[in-house]
Parts: C-alpha cells; structure tokens; sequence
C-alpha cells in the first residue's frame, strides 16, 4: 500500500452469484486528484464504486481511508466519510422538488424540529448557481429534462462539502457548456483538496481533466499511471485489449435519389431556414452546441413538434407531417436520444427489452424485420459484445453501458428508408461505439438515407458523407466528412465563423 495515497482499495474481490466481477482490484487516489477509472462495458466500474459508496460489499479486501481501515456499512457510512457519489443512474425522485431531493436525508430543521425551507431553497439556488442552471428550487423533478436531473445529481454532491466525489459518467446527459462549467468546478475543488474518481467513455474528457488513471479489464486491473504518461490509443488498447482502428469508416460512392429534402424549414425561436438533402446511401451529420436546435429541427421533422413553416419532400413527394405516425407512413424513423430513461423496464429479462415496442408503431406498420427475438439478440450479444451471464436475467442487473446497448441494438432493426439516430453512442465504450457505426455504414450500403445528430464531431467525422454544424438554429457550414476538422467544426458551432 502507498502510505501517502488518501484513499487505498486494495485486493477488493467481488462476486455477483458465483460470477467473479472484481478479482483482487486495488486502486490508489491522492489527495486533490482526478482520477479516471476506465474499462469497457461491464468491466466492474460501477462495481467497485458501488463497494467505495457502500451499496455493495466486498466478499474480500480493504478499504483503506487517510491511513485508517474502514468498513462501508451503507451509504450513509460513506457519505459520514465524506464521500459523494454521482450515480450513473440517475439517482433523483421525480416526485419531489428539486430543493428535497438536494437536502434528502439531511433536512435542515430548526431547533422545534420544522424543515427550514426557504433555507434549503436558498442554498439550493446557490449552488445551482455556480452550475449555470437556472431552475426554481421548487419546481418538481419530474417536469425537468434529463440534463437538469443530472445537475441535480452534481448539485448534491457539491452541497454535501465532499472529500471524494464519485462521478459515473456524470456528463451523459449534459449539453457541451454545461460540462464546460462541470469541469471548470472541478478544477476548483481539486485546488481545495477534493478528489474526484471519474468515469467516462468519452476519451477526450478524460485526457482534458484527469491527471491518473486505472483501467479495468474482465475486473482486473491492467493498469494505472499518470495521464500525461501514456497516449490515448495506449489507453484504449489496455480497455479493449487489442487496437481500436481510428480510421474513417466510410468510403466515398455513388448516392441514389434523393430521399429527403427540407426546403426553408423553420421554427421561430428554435430553428430558421434549414434547407438540405439526403440520398439514399448517404449518411449526413448534424453536430453542434447546446441550443443549436439540431433536436427540435428533428423533433419537427418527426412530426412531434407541430407549429413550423416550410417544405418536406421524401422521395420527390411534398409530404406534411404533423404526427409521428405520419413521418413512419412516410418511410422515415428516429432513434430518439435519452433512450434508457424512457426505454427500458427494469423487472423484464433483457430478450423481453430487446423486443419491447417503446416500438409499437413500428411493428403495426411492419417495419422490423423477421428474425426471432432470441435470433437477434445472439446477432447483437456477439456484435456489440453485450455482457450479460444470461438472457434470461433481469436487465437491471446489466452494467448501465450493456443496458444502453440492449436498447441501441432494438433500434438497429428498424426498417425504415430515411433513419435519424440521435446520439446513438451514449455510454457506450469504444470497441462497441465502432460496432455501431459501422452498422450505421452498413445500412447506408444497403441504399438507406441516414443522418446522425451528435454533439461528439470527431466521432461523426468518420462515419458521415456530409456534416452540418449548426448555431443557433441555423446551419453555419456544410463540410463533406474527410475535409471537416475538429477545430473548424467547433468555430462554426460556437458562431466564431459562420457561411460556408
Ligand atoms: N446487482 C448485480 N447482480 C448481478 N450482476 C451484476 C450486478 N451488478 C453488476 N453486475 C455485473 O457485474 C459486471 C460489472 O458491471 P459494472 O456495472 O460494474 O460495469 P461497468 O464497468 O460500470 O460498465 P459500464 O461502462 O457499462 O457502466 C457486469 O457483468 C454486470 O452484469
Ligand atoms: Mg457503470
């Protein structure tokens, strides 16, 4: 043991039914460090964090706390210790106020025992503040979009005046200048001494805040070191265990017609004359900031929003669309983002949420093909390597990156003409990321219009024929794919440049 570490796990073994998850795991953190904890999906992250917050326990190993052996009886025993823990799932109560859920379990009450709210509320604001959200402390959780639980998530821990904060891929859900300020007060709390175990499958995060690393693998370490010390493909080849290709995945051919073209589309407030086109065959990005309207303009395509101006034509026809049911008639489907949140019910098996119609309409309108549910989920198991002891399992019991895939694997079935696919590689690791994409590729091979909607440019680089970077509900620049850069992409999507 590292006599100086602020926090030692050491030979911490795990077993979930029989099934060995964390074998003989140890990992060191100092004080006023970031330290990212990496691994594929189903590696033991949330495992080990869940033994750190006292949600689990260790069959053996130590944890070891400024020098004294500790036992994590229950969360409440970490949190006594001073630990935070941002869950990757969102850990929120809808039906409660965003104030409750801040200060649950640690009311602040006067001396005749009645809740100080204003107090709450007051302090809520605070630190909402120093987030940039601007929400009523007392508005109900259930009213907010997924971003917003997720900075309640991050408010909460900051409240408590941690020592150690765990974050399980707290920025999921968050929009580019919200993980800005994330990392902005991150950077301040490890100036006061707080130490932050990280998790992500977003490499680029990693590299940007952390200053160590542990990388777990079939819930071993193989290894750890300072960030700056290693490269990022080192880094992924130690997740993977072998090399991810960082290579463009398409090649240039021939389009057929045109499948979609939007003529002058617009939305007062969310998007303004958007004028495109998709062919069959071709894959078209569209990435961007916060606020740039990319979801809406879908969303409205999608027939979920219906008060906007202009023309759609699929396949050469004018067509109106003021209903989803009309966009699926029409040969168009969406992969919606914030899937799992709406996607997956936890006491059915994961065969049964493979084949679950979030769907229905789909089915009605004959749009999955006919393979057996068990057939599919063997295709996929093997395809996106879905880790799971068996089928038959409940899917609660997948580690939250396996869920993901489950869902995203559904969606790859639909059979549509035109597919949008709305950041369709959430909390996925990298290896599978590919996968993905490149499934995405091969639908467009097989003459499908496809357009991906991502706020990760250098992913989408390599999979699209065409990008549109948008700003403020307008499209600043059109690239095709390999003579976009990242840096360019950006100062279209920020409004530094803009008409191209
Ligand atoms: N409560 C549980 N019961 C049974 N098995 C579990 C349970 N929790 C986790 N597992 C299994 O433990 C393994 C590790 O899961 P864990 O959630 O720690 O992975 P992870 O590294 O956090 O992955 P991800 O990146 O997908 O979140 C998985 O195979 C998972 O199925
Ligand atoms: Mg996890």
């Amino acid at each position: 043991m590292s006599m100086s570490s602020f926090l030692s796990m050491e030979n911490i073994h795990k077993s979930f039914n029989h099934v060995p998850v964390l074998k003989n795991v140890t990992i060191n953190v100092e004080h006023g460090e970031i330290h990212a904890l990496l691994g594929e999906n189903g590696a033991g992250k949330s495992t080990l964090m869940n033994i750190l917050g006292g949600v689990h326990h260790p069959d053996e190993g130590t944890i070891v706390l400024n020098g004294q052996t500790v036992e994590m009886v229950n969360p409440r025993t970490s949190q006594s210790y001073g630990i935070s823990f941002i869950h990757q799932e969102l850990n929120v109560v809808s039906d409660l106020r965003v104030y409750e859920n801040m200060f649950l379990g640690a009311e602040l009450e006067n001396k005749f025992g009645f809740v100080k709210v204003e107090e709450m509320c007051r302090r809520t604001n605070e630190i909402l503040a120093q987030l940039g959200v601007n929400i009523h402390p007392k508005t109900y959780v259930r009213q907010l979009d997924t971003s917003y639980k997720q900075m309640i998530e991050i408010a909460r821990a900051l409240l408590h005046k941690s020592r150690l904060i765990i974050m399980d891929e707290p920025t999921t859900a968050l929009a580019e200048h919200e993980v800005r300020r994330l990392f902005a007060l991150m950077k301040n709390l490890k100036q006061t001494g707080v130490s932050i175990i990280y998790i992500s499958h977003k490499l680029k995060e990693i590299e940007e805040v952390c200053d160590t690393y542990t990388v777990l693998r079939d819930g071993k370490v193989v290894g750890s070191k300072r960030m700056k010390d290693e490269h990022l493909d080192e880094i992924t080849k130690l997740m993977v265990g072998k090399s991810v290709s960082e290579d463009r995945l398409i090649e240039s051919h021939a389009f057929g017609q045109v499948a979609l073209e939007v003529k002058n589309l617009t939305h007062e407030g969310f998007f303004k004359d958007i004028n495109f086109t998709v062919r069959k065959g071709e894959i078209v990005g569209f990435t961007g900031l916060a606020g740039d309207g990319r979801t809406e303009l879908f969303e409205s395509l999608f027939g979920y929003r219906k008060k906007y101006t202009g023309q759609i034509k699929i396949f050469d026809r004018v067509v109106t669309i003021k209903h989803p049911t009309q966009a699926l008639k029409a040969g168009m489907g969406l992969v919606p983002k914030d899937r799992k949140e709406n996607a997956i019910i936890k006491d059915l098996n994961v065969i049964q949420n493979m084949s679950l119609s979030s769907m229905a309409h789909f089915e009605k309108a004959g749009f999955i093909k006919g393979k057996t549910e068990r057939e599919k989920f063997n295709f996929y198991q093997q395809k996106l390597n879905i880790k799971v002891p068996n089928p038959k399992t409940t899917i609660d019991k997948l580690s939250g990156g396996n869920q993901q895939k489950v869902v995203i694997a559904k969606w790859l079935e639909v059979n549509a003409d035109i597919i949008i696919f709305d950041n369709p590689t959430q909390g996925i690791d990298v290896g599978a990321k590919r996968e993905i994409y490149q499934h995405i590729v091969s639908l467009a091979a097989q003459g499908k219009a496809v357009i991906i909607l991502s706020s990760e440019a250098p992913e989408i680089r390599k999979v699209c024929h065409t990008i549109h970077v948008m700003y403020q509900g307008e499209v600043t620049a059109q690239f095709a794919g390999e003579e976009a850069t990242d840096d360019e992409i950006m100062s279209y999507a920020t409004g530094s440049k803009r008409g191209r």
